[in-house]
């Protein structure tokens, strides 16, 4: 088993103007690693990440795409290796999330998740292993994929079909690329929502308390580097899952 040096590489981080996304971008240039910074509506937010990531003396772009539109993310990966000239890894970490109940869900906002939580990263990973051939995709999940929820329900059920995904392109792209899922419980609240409605639910986390951004960039990097994983879901969740 070796741990890959990532130092040189060159990553697609999608939704990487903020957030959980951001904090992986910046991680991987500490590493090293050059990073293109997907965004759709937050090209400010975009351009900061790239000047911060660019002073870590690795190269940085930016790259603007609705992955709501039927087509929005075919052909990212041809922008990037534009770019960059070379693409080694793939955080898909863009997300939406909508929170409806059984009873509220509709054809229009499944449709709506399906295209950016499950279709996206689908499209990216799948362009990634036939353009480029090798390398590592880390998709984001959420660790509600295991077990059952009437909650927040069309974005479950495009976070288990991502979960599908993510075996079934480890199993089609294998030797030469590797994908994986990280499954993140609570760590940060919706933008739209403040931290109380995650502090309701602490306990229920085994280890009662929430998690931090740290943990999922670091279950991120231990992905990235161990190159004996692939098609393995890390629930960065306390043992959340669990219950
Ligand atoms: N935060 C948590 O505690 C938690 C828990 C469970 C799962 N997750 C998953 O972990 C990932 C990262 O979490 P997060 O909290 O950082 O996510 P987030 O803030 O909800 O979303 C991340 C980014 O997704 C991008 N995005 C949204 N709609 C898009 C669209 N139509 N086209 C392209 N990009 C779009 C946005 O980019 P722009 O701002 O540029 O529009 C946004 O900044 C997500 O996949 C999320 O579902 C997070």
């Amino acid at each position: 088993m070796g741990l890959v040096n990532l130092q040189g590489q060159t990553a697609l981080v999608t939704g990487a103007g903020k957030r959980v996304g951001r904090a992986i971008a910046l991680a991987l240039a500490v590493e090293g690693v050059n990073v293109a910074v997907h965004y759709s509506r937050s090209a400010t937010e975009a351009e900061q990440t790239a000047a911060e990531i660019a002073t870590q003396g690795v190269q940085s772009w930016t790259v603007q795409a609705d992955f709501g539109q039927p087509q929005g993310a075919v052909g990212l990966v041809g922008r990037v290796l534009e770019l960059a000239g070379v693409l080694d890894l793939v955080i898909n970490s863009a997300g939406t999330f909508l929170p409806h109940r059984l009873d509220e869900v509709t054809w229009e906002g499944y449709l709506a998740e399906f295209a950016v939580n499950a279709w996206a990263p689908f499209v990216i990973s799948r362009e990634f292993a036939e353009q480029v051939g090798r390398g590592c995709v880390v998709n984001f999940l959420d660790c509600r994929i295991h077990g059952h929820s009437v909650a927040h329900v069309s974005y479950l059920w495009t976070k288990q079909l991502l979960a599908e995904m993510t075996t079934m392109l480890a199993l089609r792209y294998a030797p030469q690329v590797r994908v994986n899922g990280v499954a993140p419980g609570l760590i940060l609240a919706p933008p739209d929502e403040d931290d109380s409605a995650l502090d309701r639910l602490v306990g229920q986390v085994p280890l009662k308390r929430r998690g931090e951004v740290e943990d999922l960039v670091s279950a991120t990097l231990f992905l990235v580097k161990n190159d004996y994983f692939t098609g393995q879901v890390l629930y960065v969740d306390g043992g959340w899952h669990l219950k």
